[in-house]
């Protein structure tokens, strides 16, 4: 039992009370985001109690979760660099970016730094290609980056 899922339940009662009846399902997007945000990731434990809650195949779930980027399956460091690596961030600079985050923080994507203080990842497009490349901290977007604002954006995470 997901003792997260069980603490959040009375907030799931109230958002099945705005569904009409048969559309339960569309509770899963809803109950993983604040799943998240309680738990800091969605655990194996918290999909099978939100299995049993909802009444969805379980499959459901995992499909909504690895479809959006922002669900994270495991913890991240304090601070979550997500850098978007898809076209127009590319041609922008992206790879660039995310060599100067590698070699800085000693990490590659999908790893988190020995002290916890980061995790870097790389995501498709964030949605923000006009002000490309773009790395995402946390729920902050920072964009335009180039070397010196890197720099600064770094050193600006304690
Ligand atoms: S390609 Fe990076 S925000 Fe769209």
């Amino acid at each position: 039992m997901s003792e997260v899922v069980t603490r959040l339940t009375p907030h799931f009662e109230q958002l099945k009370k705005r569904l009409p009846q048969g559309f339960e399902s569309s509770l899963v997007l809803p109950c993983l985001r604040r799943i998240q945000e309680e738990r800091g990731y969605v655990a194996d434990e918290d999909i099978a109690a939100l299995t049993a809650y909802i009444g969805v195949p379980r499959m459901q779930i995992e499909q909504v979760l690895s479809y959006y980027t922002q669900f994270r399956r495991k913890p991240v460091g304090r601070w979550h660099l997500q850098v978007c690596h898809n076209v127009t961030c590319s041609m922008r600079g992206a790879e660039r970016a995310l060599d100067m985050l590698q070699k800085r923080l000693h990490i590659k994507p999908g790893q988190t730094t020995a002290d916890g203080r980061f995790t870097l990842s790389t995501v498709e497009c964030l949605g923000s290609c006009g002000t490309a490349p773009v790395v995402m901290v946390n729920d902050t977007y920072h964009e335009n980056l180039n070397g010196m604002k890197l720099d600064a954006l770094l050193e600006s995470l304690k």
